[in-house]
């Protein structure tokens, strides 16, 4: 099967990083190009730790572009107490050896897909800002992507950032409002918090199996995820830290590994007590569905590609 095309735009966090190495060293992911946005960290952050994490799978050849530093409206808000303040768990990595390049991140999710229209797919692991500031440029860009894949919301209306909540979705309402509304089933899909919480947790074993083995990425993946660890610990409930980006990046990958999904009319709230939260209406007189939403992923599958991909030595 050949490599995947894809440009990622991602608030490089603990779990984005792990994500990039699976679309960086599994062999199923063609990275083109890196967005980056202001989410778990100020944007510069999430491109110096996007940075490393290409580094750290081998790939200091991937452009990665610097995007808005704030949401379309609100303040921005990190996530230090999931992440660390350095977004990578707090392990004091050094600079990477790559910068920056130039041109904005909107421009480059722009331009990629009209120099290559249909072929590429966009993977979203952020809030939405720099996808909503391309779509009030180009209200068609959907079209020009051959999918769309978000990490984003929370199906089954459980929170990890309030009750009801999703980080990517609550740090910036209104760019997720303009995306659900440019988007139709059968080109956005999203994968939730839900699917993370339920099939994406990295329970102690695992977390032993990362250190058994040792390699330069497992023990990285491992590292970094350490905040995420105390954080399920104290807030989430969860019997590990869970990965949602890559999850979400692994259903880019290989959709195979879906093994429930609806498809559901979707808006966001803005009200202060719901912000963020998912109105999926299931009615029979509902609006056409404009987002695919996955709720259930293969855990086996999906550690398995995790285990094999950090498993090899950087190329
Ligand atoms: C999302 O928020 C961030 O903490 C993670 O990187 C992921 O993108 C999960 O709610
Ligand atoms: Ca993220």
């Amino acid at each position: 099967m050949p490599a995947l095309p894809l440009i990622i735009d991602t608030d490089t966090g603990s779990d984005d990083a792990v994500a990039l190495l699976l679309a960086a060293a599994s062999g199923l992911g063609d990275i083109r190009a890196v967005t980056t946005v202001a989410g778990n960290v100020p944007v510069a952050v999430a491109a110096r730790n996007a940075l490393i994490s290409l580094e750290t799978a081998g790939r200091t050849d991937i452009p990665v572009h610097l995007g808005c530093d704030g949401p379309m409206l609100r303040e921005a808000s990190g996530a230090p107490e999931v992440h660390g303040a350095d977004g990578m768990g707090d392990t004091g990595l050094p600079d990477p050896s790559t910068a920056p390049r130039d041109g904005h991140a909107v421009e480059a999710l722009l331009s990629y897909p009209r120099r290559h229209p249909g072929e590429l797919t966009l993977v979203t692991l952020a809030p939405l800002t720099n996808i909503a500031a391309a779509l009030l440029l180009d209200p068609e860009l959907f079209t020009r992507y051959r999918h769309v894949y978000c990490m984003a919301g929370a199906a089954d209306l459980v929170g990890n950032v309030s009750p009801t909540a999703e980080f990517n979705v609550w740090a910036d309402p209104e760019a997720a409002r303009i995306v659900t509304r440019a988007a139709s089933a059968d080109k956005v899909t999203w994968i939730g918090w839900d699917v993370s919480r339920k099939d994406a947790v990295m329970t102690p074993v695992d977390q032993q199996r990362l250190v058994e083995l040792g390699t330069p990425m497992a023990t990285f993946t491992h590292r970094i995820n350490r905040t995420v660890a105390d954080f399920a610990r104290n807030v989430t409930g969860l019997a590990g830290y869970d990965l949602p980006d890559p999850i979400a990046m692994a259903v880019a990958l290989d959709p195979a590994l879906i093994t429930e999904q609806e498809q559901a009319h979707v808006q966001i709230s803005v009200a202060d007590e719901t912000r963020g939260q998912l109105i999926i209406d299931r009615r029979v007189s509902a609006p056409a569905p404009n987002l695919t939403l996955v709720r259930r992923v293969a855990e086996a599958g999906f550690k398995k590609l995790l285990f094999d991909t950090v498993a090899a030595p950087a190329s």
